[in-house]
């Protein structure tokens, strides 16, 4: 089991969120573990002071380094790996979260105000980590964002069925459009081979319907996996099928027009295969 502690001055936001939907099933299930601990607990005056003016002034009033100090000691143990939650950090992404899966016990450190005592980041953080290029007021939503997101790569957490693994970016591609019932819903039909119970046809279709998807949304991406694919293909000695961009423009211009339009590729172009 996946033990996480999350050192906050707001237990109750880490508390609350993590008792519903995926998160609450994985706790219940034991196969993930959050507790939440506050500073506040190791303070000694009478008011609880978590926090203190920052030395050669400045805006707003930093986290005090003895209460994290005492926090993190409790929880940390041997195999513990201490993240702080920062906008300075490297920017969480899917392969971040599977990485973080794969820790027995993470710590993460919630900053207030205008954050904590850096002496606190030189002697126990083993990371920096940010949820984006913006600033939040506080590390909670960074925590649950991360907890959230590594909890669905942990086995068992998805229901049966589901893997993360097919999730956007696992593959470097973002996900096919999907349908439900009813098959046709103002005026737009399923396509068709969804419909046809062919499952390695439909298997097929679907990856070349997300490196479509991807090519219209994430051109980024598109272009980093399109380049892996062309290398696979360079090194193959018997070539059965045409280059894997030739491949995909084909597919595209066999997509009848009304499939194009309910996968919300009407707009994509022969000259956006020109990567
Ligand atoms: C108001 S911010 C402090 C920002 C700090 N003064 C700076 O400019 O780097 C308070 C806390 O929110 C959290 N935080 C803010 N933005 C974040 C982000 N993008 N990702 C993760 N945590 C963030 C951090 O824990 C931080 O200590």
């Amino acid at each position: 089991m996946l033990k996480v502690d999350v050192i906050t001055l707001f237990p109750e936001m880490i508390e609350g969120a993590v008792s519903h939907g995926v998160l609450g099933q994985a706790v219940k299930s034991d196969l993930l573990s959050v507790k939440a601990h506050t500073p506040r607990e190791f303070t000694e005056d009478k008011h609880r002071t978590v926090d203190d003016r920052p030395f050669g002034g400045g805006d707003g009033m930093i986290m005090l380094a003895e209460p994290l100090k005492k926090t993190i000691e409790k929880v940390q143990h041997n195999t513990s790996k201490v993240v702080y939650l920062s906008p300075q950090g490297r920017t969480l992404n899917a392969a971040i979260a599977k990485e973080f899966s794969k820790e027995e016990h993470l710590i993460f450190i919630c900053g207030r105000y205008g954050g904590i005592d850096q002496r606190i980041i030189n002697e126990y953080v083993d990371e920096e980590l940010s949820i984006g290029d913006y600033v939040l007021s506080g590390g909670e939503l960074g925590a649950l964002v991360i907890i959230d997101a590594l909890a669905r790569f942990i086995p068992g957490v998805l229901g049966h069925g589901e893997s993360a693994e097919k999730d956007s970016f696992s593959d470097g591609l973002l996900e096919q459009p999907n349908f439900t019932r009813p098959r046709e819903f103002l005026g737009q039909d399923v396509p068709e081979v969804l419909v046809g119970g062919n499952h390695k046809v439909i298997g097929e279709w679907k990856d070349k319907v997300s490196a479509l998807v991807t090519l219209k949304k994430r051109p980024d991406l598109f272009r980093e996996y399109i380049k892996v694919e062309t290398e696979k293909y360079n090194s193959l000695k018997k070539k059965k099928t045409a280059a894997p961009i030739k491949e995909l423009k084909e597919f595209f211009l066999n997509l009848p027009p009304q499939e194009r339009e309910v996968l919300g590729l009407a707009d994509l172009r022969e000259e956006d295969f020109n990567v």
